[in-house]
């Protein structure tokens, strides 16, 4: 088994597992996280998942080289349809899953392991974790959607140099390009993971769904069609019981602040 899963307070723990070979993504692994994520979406004892990376080095170091270089001889065909199709699948799967997504970055996060950071909803790195985008080392481009999302995260000639150099840079580099949204010490990584989740899962998940569709969809959209996405998730959301109780039960409690206040300090 390359992938293994742990089911706890609504979060799925999903752990990239062959850590000998620095959790590379053989074509297994991408289509056991394709099948997770498929019965994750309709699993209601789910409402997040945690993805990381087994042993004490990797978060993931790419796309199992070995495998895919079977298939780049065998033609650009064939590598199109086994390779860069099912590495694209992945992560825009991941990117618009309508449960939150968090990378615990732990290690290594190269290549394809730095494709799933850029694509999942958030990322916590260790201090341990180191990335890059080393495919031009290989003559290749990356082609998990890694020329995509990175310049819509990081800006266009940020993403370049990391693109163009192939070199390593730090999490907290990482931070600064919005690549990740905290590093923590490398003991606080799941915990800081795990928090950031149940932060959110205290929401309505049509609304965190909402959240997600409207900023994913809208990122690659112009700011009118984007505008609309925005307006039509609001729509979906606007006639269910969660807004209706969530709006009277905000304005019940101004009532009663507004009265103990009128009590507290009576006019005149
Ligand atoms: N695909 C397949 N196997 C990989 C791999 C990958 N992307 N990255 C690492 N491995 C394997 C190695 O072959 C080695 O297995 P082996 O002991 O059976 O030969 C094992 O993982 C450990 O890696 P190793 O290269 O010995 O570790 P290192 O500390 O010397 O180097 C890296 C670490 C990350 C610099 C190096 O493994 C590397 O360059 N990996 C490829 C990164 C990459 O280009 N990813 C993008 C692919 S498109």
């Amino acid at each position: 088994m390359t992938v293994l899963v742990e089911i706890q307070d609504r979060i799925a723990l999903v752990t990239l597992d062959r850590p000998d070979k620095l959790n590379a993504l053989n074509f297994a692994t991408i289509d056991r996280l394709l099948d997770l994520l498929d019965a994750f979406e309709v699993d209601d004892r789910i409402g997040a998942v945690i993805l990381t990376g087994a042993g004490d080095r990797a978060f993931s170091a790419g796309a199992d080289i070995a495998e895919f270089a079977v298939s780049v001889r065998a033609g650009s065909a064939v590598a199109l349809r086994d390779f860069v199709r099912r590495g694209q699948s992945l992560t825009a799967r991941l990117e618009a899953f309508p449960k939150p997504v968090i990378a615990a970055v732990n290690g290594l996060a190269f290549g394809g392991g730095c494709e799933i950071t850029e694509a999942v909803h958030l990322a916590v790195a260790s201090e341990r974790a180191l990335f890059a985008k080393p495919e031009i080392q290989l003559g290749m481009v990356p082609t998990f959607g890694g020329t995509q999302r990175l310049p819509r995260l990081a800006g266009r000639k940020r993403a370049l140099e990391l693109l163009l150099t192939g070199d390593p840079f730090t999490p907290e580099h990482a931070l600064e390009l919005g690549l990740v949204n905290q590093v923590v010490p490398h003991g606080e990584l799941l915990p800081s993971a795990r928090h950031l989740a149940t932060r959110i899962l205290r929401h309505e998940p049509s609304a965190i769904a909402g959240a997600i569709a409207a900023v994913t969809r809208g990122l690659n959209a112009s700011i009118a069609e984007g505008l609309q996405i925005e307006a039509e998730q609001f729509a979906r959301l606007a006639p269910t019981r969660t807004l209706a109780d969530g709006l009277a039960g905000w304005l019940a409690r101004k009532e009663i602040s507004a009265s103990r206040s009128a009590t507290c300090h009576p006019a005149g």
